[in-house]
């Protein structure tokens, strides 16, 4: 279990209200500096199309934005780094101005088909995409490669898995025409007989 989480988000007005509403609070005692990712975040990370990005604005009021790529654009470089590509978009910058100021981000990765998600915080660094051609090919697509303006890494501190209650099972495009695949291809099959035994 991954307490540097719990250690950061039970905050002394958390365990207030844990306190106010069921007489104890869950306070974290000899949590480590950080918790590194393991091979079953990296696995899910990689796995991923798409997850939101919260960081807090110089007025103290959150920002939420959902990031899209293709899957495993949020590269795990180490147990410690994650890294994804932002593009020259919208000209707002508003996650970009944020960690300038605020380096703390929350990451919040969905995986609707298997019902899980995965929380984690850390701390966000925005550097020029130029410097790292490397890994512009392995976090965008080849046709968006031109767009890249910045690469934005995460420093890890810790990661809290959620309970797969209340998550209704989603799925992409892709993975419906996979699973209809099949079907329709006994549907053509099933009509071709039919025909066959009409005429
Ligand atoms: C050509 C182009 C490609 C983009 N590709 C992506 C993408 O693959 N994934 C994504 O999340 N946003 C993509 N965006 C959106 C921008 O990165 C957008 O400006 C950014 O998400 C806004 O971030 P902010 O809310 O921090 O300002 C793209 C925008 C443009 C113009």
């Amino acid at each position: 279990m991954a307490t540097k989480y719990l250690d950061l988000t039970f905050t002394d007005a958390v365990c207030r209200a844990q306190t106010e509403y069921y007489r104890r609070a869950g306070k974290v005692v000899g949590a480590p500096e950080r918790d590194p990712l393991n091979q079953a975040e990296a696995e899910f990370i990689a796995a991923r199309d798409s997850f939101y990005l919260g960081s807090i604005s110089e007025s103290g009021w959150p920002y939420i934005q959902h990031r899209g790529g293709p899957q495993g654009f949020l590269r795990v470089i180490d147990e410690r780094t994650l890294a994804f590509a932002d593009y020259k978009g919208n000209r707002q910058l508003l996650t970009t101005g944020n960690v300038s100021v605020n380096d703390r981000v929350a990451l919040f990765l969905m995986d609707y088909k298997n019902r899980e998600r995965l929380k984690i915080l850390g701390h966000a660094r925005v550097e020029d995409a130029r410097a790292h051609p490397e890994l512009i090919a392995q976090v965008t697509d080849a046709k968006l490669r031109s767009s890249v303006e910045r690469l934005v890494f995460i420093d890890v501190v810790s990661f809290d898995w959620n309970c797969p209650k209340y998550i209704t099972t989603r799925y992409s495009a892709e993975e419906v025409d996979e699973l209809v695949g099949p079907l329709k291809t006994r549907i053509a099959e099933i009509e071709a007989q039919l025909h066959t035994v009409k005429s």
